[in-house]
């Protein structure tokens, strides 16, 4: 394990399971490393239900929570805890709108996610920490062996 060093920003990234299964893992890490950032922390796995109720308790009463964890259950994932200044809003930035279909040229969903048909539901291929508060509490659930 790399120390994690708390003076420093992270970010919690995941690639979804469309990410995984398209072959896309090289791509999201490609461009995290061409952006200047460092990964301190790299595992594949299948999210449990209780795991994305955590991870999405903001999200808990929405409409779209049931679809989006049967989604983010449906296959491996891979979560990275990304370490650089600014990281956050940075790969905010870099992965795009949340709607692929919003999402700029230039994005990670913009570039490569495909748009919400009724048979794909939810898809967009990433997550990204929404502020180092999101990041602290997520990098704990996902990493809890880094921050202990
Ligand atoms: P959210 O945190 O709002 O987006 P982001 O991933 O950009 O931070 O929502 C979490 C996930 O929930 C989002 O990536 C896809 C799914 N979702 C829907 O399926 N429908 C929606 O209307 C929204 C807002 C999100
Ligand atoms: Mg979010």
């Amino acid at each position: 394990n790399i120390p994690y060093n708390p003076k420093e920003e992270h970010t919690l990234v995941l690639i979804k399971p469309d990410g995984y299964a398209r072959g896309l893992i090289g791509e999201v890490i490609s461009r995290i490393e061409k952006r200047g950032f460092k990964i301190i922390g790299l595992k594949i796995t299948i999210p449990t239900q209780e795991e994305l109720e955590e991870h999405y308790f903001e999200h808990k009463d929405k409409h779209f929570f049931n679809s989006l964890c049967e989604y983010m259950s449906s296959g491996p994932i891979v979560a990275m805890v990304v370490e650089g200044s600014r990281v956050v809003q940075s790969f905010r930035n870099m992965m795009g709108d949340t709607n692929p279909a919003l999402a700029l040229p230039g994005t990670i969903r913009g570039d490569l996610a495909r748009d919400w048909g009724p048979d794909r539901g939810v898809e967009n291929i990433v997550h990204g920490s929404d502020s180092p508060q999101s990041a602290d509490r997520e990098i704990a659930l996902w990493f809890p062996e880094m921050v202990d």
